[in-house]
């Protein structure tokens, strides 16, 4: 394949991202770190982050897991609940605790069961939010067990979604990780905002069942038909600021995800490669950085990352797994997305 030139754009930053605690945090972190600017942290820990006490805690654990060099900065969401105080919510956003507040409807997904059980107990909730300017981030999918898995992100958007819109028009929307066609439709109509991860971008359902049940990709929501990867590489490429880059890398120990099949693929060491080997195959590197460094900040009403990296066209081979260290003992391995692939490009 002929050579590219590098890419040199403003570091990206990765707007949907879990980081886990303890060990797991410890071990993960700098695969962001070292190549994002900033992070929105997902809140659905263990214990989940439901207030202005979790996150100052939560962000403390973060930044004593960092190297003090970098200026990595992680933004903090709150975990709604169907009891989440109006006034917490309030500080915790006007305090600058909180950069954003993240619905997950109850069981949706990984240490979900404190989410939302009826969206309609939570419009309170918008409306401080609508008034104060605090992004709602969305996990969009129904949970209603008569609904196929596939058409869970449809239904989502068609019941609850299309309601939130029309009653909280100014409210700042993302509709997190989405998976198809109908999405990308819907975001662009309805002019609110959407994350897509690399996983999505690069696998449709059947890498689920190649060679067997492989959990390995196995994410929430799932991937989908064919037609709609297309749709979403379309979107990604577009340069369109409706949509930016939302990893949703999602870390689980290998002995758990193989056992119990826990939703979530982890790709933050690979992320940007992964991403660029989709904008190249598209022709559209030209449109990397307005996806990667760019739109998210513009919705976010933020400036870009000062700093600059260089994207160099120079492939690598993709380690199998990370190992997970406490202290000088291995205790257990994350396998990372594209293991033993080979990816075009490498960060300078
Ligand atoms: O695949 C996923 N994993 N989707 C989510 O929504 C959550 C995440 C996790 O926390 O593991
Ligand atoms: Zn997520």
């Amino acid at each position: 394949m002929k050579s590219l030139e590098n890419l040199i754009i403003h570091k990206p930053d990765d707007w949907h991202l879990h980081l886990r605690e303890g060990i797991i945090l410890k071990n993960i972190v700098r695969y962001t770190s070292e190549y994002f600017g900033r992070a929105i942290v997902m809140p659905n820990t263990k214990d989940p982050i439901t207030s202005i006490k979790k996150a100052i805690l939560y962000k403390k654990e973060i930044l004593d897991a960092i190297s003090t060099d970098t200026k990595f900065e992680p933004l903090m969401t709150i975990y709604l609940t169907d009891v989440t105080s109006k006034d917490e919510l309030k500080k915790g956003y006007e305090d600058k605790v909180f950069f954003a507040a993240k619905l997950y409807p109850a069981n949706a997904t990984t240490n979900s069961a404190y989410g939302v059980k009826d969206i309609k107990n939570i419009y309170q909730i918008f409306e401080t939010m609508e008034s104060i300017g605090m992004p709602l981030l969305i996990h969009g999918e129904v949970t209603d067990p008569q609904v196929d898995i596939f058409d869970r992100e449809a239904v989502f958007i068609d019941r609850e979604l299309t309601p939130i819109i029309k009653n909280f028009p100014k409210l700042k929307v993302v509709l997190e990780h989405i998976t198809t066609s109908f999405a990308v439709d819907f975001v662009q109509e309805n002019n609110i905002h959407a994350t897509i991860t690399p996983h999505h971008l690069h696998i449709n359902r059947n890498a689920m069942f190649f060679g067997g049940l492989n959990s390995d990709f196995y994410c929430l929501p799932v991937a989908k038909r064919e037609f709609n990867r297309i749709s979403l590489i379309k979107a990604a490429t577009s340069g369109n600021e409706n949509f930016f880059l939302g990893t949703d890398s999602a870390p689980h120990m290998r002995e758990w995800k193989a056992f119990c099949g826990c939703a979530g693929i982890f790709n933050a060491p690979v992320a940007i490669p992964s991403y660029l080997q989709v904008f190249q195959e598209a022709n559209s590197l030209d449109k990397f950085e307005a996806f990667a460094s760019l739109n998210g900040p513009k919705f976010y009403n933020l400036e870009p990352n000062q700093e600059k990296i260089t994207l160099v066209y120079d492939s690598f081979k993709v380690d199998d797994c990370i190992e997970i260290f406490d202290s000088e003992n291995v205790v257990g391995k994350i396998k990372t997305f594209h293991a033993g692939e080979r990816l075009n490009w490498r960060i300078l």
